[in-house]
């Protein structure tokens, strides 16, 4: 057992109250009644600390005795096999899995179902301090820093780095200070600027357009297929390459949906006309909707992009279907295989853009050699900042792309184009491209948006849906400024901070870009709070994501005790350890949102506990400006990794089933091939159609389930006339392969390695030994088991070969390349499977997971951090920024008092959702089909059940709806 230090007790026994665990009863007193085995857990719990070293970390799995007081006897009979342990507890499924009548006796203390729903969420909070710990690798070359520290300071708590300066040839440059101390101020620090510099005043690149993507996993697992050191080479010997195992056999293999009509699908068409009789199936989540697809896909677009305007390096590429492995021998694939298959050995691909290829330095520290950064770097294309820089720029020529309203210039320009009987058609739509606007040739016929790239109804939609709701703001910002013209809006300018900016005084550019602080927040919420409790449907991650955002104090006095507590030690954060882990537990209290938005005398957040003692958050004072963001010792930019949990394209629907809101939302009038709204295609089927049908539309279909064999086959067929190769197709599922491979991801098992998360040692580990031998569901698995190994074969192994340095076996001995079998033993090459692929093949997940658990955990530590590091989310979320109607808009998810939704869904009192707000706004005529829905992206007309229930059940009124009649 660790041994524990003093904080980390702290941590350990408020973070059960942080977390909920106490919410009703004082930490100690909680426990008095439980068994012997909550007794243990407590001991052990309070024993337990934060792992000093990597190869210590938590792994996501307990001992029997936590297991069976948090899920009892169920939840200790699961506990074999690589999975975490907390999706076993009491309460953290449905129903069926709260604890009987017969545990519940007394009714007012702490019984099972909190046991259960808290000790998951400890264990993520643990998790998440870890990650935090272990896994912030940046590329920028601040990691030598961070590794040694600086000055006398420890690196985990460094927040400056001058390789987070402007250099001189910057035009700003000089305004930050030059060679001096770099600071923004002024102007550039007023609104979010249209590259993400000045976010974090004194880091003004971080974040910005170009800056590096950073890596979650140790430098020398990266680029794996290198061979570029010897655990590397141990683990995949020579098995491995760009190539290797070939990605479009993988593809052909692996991913593609098995469809009963598969000539009709493999384009993606269906039938001609739209015919609703085509069927191409799809294996699809019962509790997440397209809207859910599309939304995720918008949202990468604001985070990430690696491609430059829509392109890679002019260099053209083989993308395989040229060997296959027979008996683990890699052989030629010949004319016959290549046509049973149908992938295409003469596509090509431009290569991906690589910012740095050269032997990086390398430096020691206590005897151990580190990397100063990846062996090559990539360079991500948009901000990373949540600024919805897909609808307003990221650099100079995107943002030549964004339209405003001539007669109003704080709008956006949206056209009369539909004379639809909807109020929302009144609201209009985005105008077209015009000749001149700097686009690719493909691109043009679309609707005029600062990120244009793979566009189709689904990114249509959100960029009308947002353009709406900019506007709607600036419309109830303008009423209100003339109600009072003369009233305070809140607003200052950091460069005369003591001059009141009356309402009369907003100048439209000023109001444009407030709008667009209040909308790239609202994005943020709606991600946080609603699309993510969707994903991941059940009551651990519900009370989560909600404490990520608002805090689990907001409205339970009785835990304040143990905030004080927390408090009172937060006063000694120089110490590195500390600052990391204390400041991630600390969101279990707070929220993330809104952190450091006060400043008080004393304790940095005691107005929490006492509402009247007096704020003196000051905009001249840059600490104040500046001081709710945390790092963590690490610039923030995305991970490679995490592009790698976003690669969804499974998710998609071949066929949209198209219904109109006017006639009986329950019929399905034609299936709209998705392909069909490529692009300009798009563009005319919003215009004629209309926004509030697709809506309706894709809200009730239910969406791709992340799985393997679920990939579209319109996406391993799509056709892109830039590409130079004679088919100008290209297979988007191997491709993402491919780009894994040429970013260095490292493969499946130890990405899960690195990430604090157990092995598998055979392909058989991916079964779900839940499931009856004979199920249906069983033996598909165990099929595609059987292909797994087919496609990416097994080898004689050497237990003399280390392969990792991230964690060690049970027994303390070095994993070796045998992963636990006799030496010399036939073994799956479990290492070389595509990290895409493996979380693919995930068949056991926790309840409600649309994603992996592997997925999931590069979220816990890359969500909070976008949080985090961002000031307008934290310490300047404040009237002077976001005006007071902003600050309100946001919080309450729309102008006027707060608005509650009916009932209690899955036993919680919730305000109406902020994204059926934002679409009641935007299309006014949906309002009697918005009625029932709680969270705009489960199915809207799905019966919810009582407790996060999952099944495909129409609700009250949608009996007839077509899609209930067919149950897969
Ligand atoms: C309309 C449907 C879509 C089309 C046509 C499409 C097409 C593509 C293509 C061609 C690429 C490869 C770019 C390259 O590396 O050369 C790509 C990458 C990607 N797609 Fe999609 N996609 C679609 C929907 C989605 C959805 C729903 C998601 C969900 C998150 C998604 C996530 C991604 C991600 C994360 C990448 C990697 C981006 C990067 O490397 O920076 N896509 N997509």
């Amino acid at each position: 057992m660790r041994q524990i230090g003093k904080w980390s007790r702290l941590v350990t026994v408020t973070g059960l109250c942080l977390l909920g665990a106490c919410a009703e009863h004082s930490p100690l007193g909680s426990f008095a009644d439980s068994t012997k085995d909550c007794a243990e857990m407590l001991l052990q719990r309070d024993s337990q600390t934060v792992a000093k070293t990597r190869e210590q970390r938590f792994l996501g799995k307990v001992p029997d005795t936590t297991a069976r007081c948090l899920g009892g006897k169920h939840a200790e009979s699961l506990r074999e096999g690589p999975w975490l342990d907390w999706p076993n507890y009491w309460a953290a499924g449905d129903a069926t899995s709260l604890a009987p009548a017969r545990l519940l006796a007394h009714p007012k203390v702490i019984g099972p179902n909190a046991h259960g729903i808290n000790g998951a969420l400890y264990e993520l909070e643990l998790q998440r301090i870890e990650l935090i710990k272990f896994n912030l690798f940046d590329n920028n070359k601040t990691y030598e820093a961070y590794v040694t520290g600086r000055s006398g300071e420890a690196g985990p708590v460094l927040n400056t780095w001058p390789e987070m300066r402007f250099p001189q040839s910057h035009p700003d440059f000089k305004s930050v200070g030059g060679d001096q101390t770099q600071i923004c101020r002024g102007e550039l620090i007023r609104f979010r600027t249209l590259t993400g510099t000045c976010n974090d005043i004194r880091n003004p690149l971080m974040g910005s357009t170009h800056q590096l993507f950073a890596r979650n996993v140790d430098f020398d697992t990266t680029f794996p297929d290198l061979g570029l050191n010897e655990t590397a080479r141990n683990r995949h010997g020579d098995r491995v390459g760009l190539l290797k195992p070939d990605p479009q056999v993988i593809s052909r293999k692996l991913f593609t949906r098995a469809q009963s009509q598969p000539d009709r699908c493999r384009d993606g068409y269906g039938l001609p006309g739209g015919g609703k009789e085509a069927e191409c199936e799809y294996k699809k989540a019962p509790f997440f909707n397209v809207l859910a697809a599309f939304w995720v896909q918008f949202m990468t677009h604001d985070w990430f992009a690696h491609l430059e305007e829509g392109h890679n390096r002019p260099e053209w590429m083989a993308v395989g279907c040229a060997t296959q492995l027979v008996k683990n021998i890699e052989q030629p694939l010949t004319e016959a295989g290549v046509k049973q298959l149908g992938c295409r050995p003469d596509d090509k691909i431009d290569a991906a853009y690589i910012a740095e290829g050269t032997e990086p330095r390398s430096f020691t520290r206590d005897g151990k050699a580190y990397l100063t950064r990846a062996p090559k770097t990539t360079a991500n294309h948009v901000t990373a900042w949540w600024d919805a820089s897909q609808l307003y720029g990221y650099d100079e020529r995107s943002g030549k792309r964004v339209k405003r309203d001539p007669k109003e210039p704080a709008k956006l320009l949206l056209m009369p184009v539909r004379e639809g009987v909807g109020a929302g058609d009144k609201l209009g739509y985005l105008p077209v491209f015009e000749p001149g606007d700097p686009i690719n040739p493909e691109w043009s016929g679309q609707e005029a948006a600062a990120f244009p790239d793979n566009w189709s109804i689904g990114t249509s939609f959100y960029h009308n849906v947002f353009a709406r709701e900019h506007n709607a703001f600036v419309d109830a910002f303008r009423k209100q400024a003339a109600r009072k013209p003369d009233g305070d809006s809140g607003l200052r300018n950091p460069a005369r901070p003591d001059v009141v900016i009356r309402y009369r005084d907003v100048t439209p550019n000023e109001l444009f870009q407030v709008s667009r602080l209040v909308v790239a927040a609202e994005i943020a919420k709606i991600h946080t709070t609603e699309w993510t409790t969707q994903l991941l449907y059940n009551e651990p991650l519900n009370r989560g994501m909600n404490a990520n955002w608002h805090g689990v104090f907001a409205k339970q006095e009785v835990v304040a005790d143990a905030l004080k507590e927390v408090l009172r030690r937060l006063g000694d954060t120089n110490d590195a350890k500390k600052a990391n882990s204390l400041y991630a537990a600390l969101t279990g209290g707070p929220g993330i949102f809104g952190l450091g938005n006060r400043v008080y005398d004393g304790v940095p957040l005691v107005g929490l506990i006492e509402p009247d003692k007096l704020d003196r958050w000051d905009l001249k004072n840059d600490d104040h400006i500046n001081g709710g963001v945390n790092h963590f010792g690490s610039p923030f930019n995305f991970p490679e990794e995490f592009i790698t949990v976003y690669r969804l394209h499974p998710l998609l629907p071949d066929l949209i089933e198209y219904r109109e809101w006017n006639k009986e939302p329950n019929v399905i009038r034609y299936k709209m091939p998705l392909i069909e709204t490529f692009r300009g295609k798009a563009t005319e089927a919003m215009r004629q159609k209309g926004l509030a049908n697709w809506a309706l539309s894709m809200g009730r279909q239910r969406l791709g389930a992340l799985i393997l064999q679920n990939h579209p086959q319109f996406l391993q067929n799509l056709k892109m006339n830039r590409l130079q190769s004679p088919t100008q197709q290209i297979d988007v599922a191997a491709l993402d392969l491919i780009r894994d491979r040429e970013r260095g991801v490292p493969r499946y098992n130890e990405f899960r390695r690195q990430y604090g998360l157990k092995q598998l040692t055979s392909f058989d580990d991916f079964v779900d030994t839940r499931l009856p031998l004979d199920s249906p569901a069983r033996r598909e698995q165990e099929q595609l088991v059987k292909t797994l190994r087919d496609v990416y074969g097994q080898h004689q192994c050497d237990a003399s070969k280390k392969i990792t340095e991230a964690q060690l076996n049970d027994n303390g001995s070095p994993i070796d390349d045998c992963l636990g079998h006799p030496n010399g033993s036939l073994i799956d090459n479990i290492e070389d499977v595509d990290t895409v692929v493996g979380w693919l093949a995930e068949f056991r997940r926790p309840h409600g997971f649309a994603i992996s658990e592997t997925q999931f955990v590069v979220f816990i530590l890359n969500a909070s951090r976008r949080l985090f590091s961002d000031r307008f989310f934290t310490s300047s979320f404040r009237p002077e920024f976001y005006s007071t109607l902003g600050v309100e808009w946001v919080t309450k998810n729309g102008p006027g008092p707060e608005i509650m939704e009916q009932g209690t869904p899955n036993g919680h009192q919730q305000q109406v959702s902020p994204m059926k707000r934002v679409l009641l706004r935007a299309m006014p005529e949906l309002a009697g089909e918005l009625q029932t829905v709680v969270n705009v992206f489960d199915p809207w007309a799905r019966d919810r059940g009582e407790y996060y229930s999952l099944e495909w059940k129409a609700r009250v009124g949608a009996e007839g709806d077509e899609a209930f009649a067919n149950k897969k």
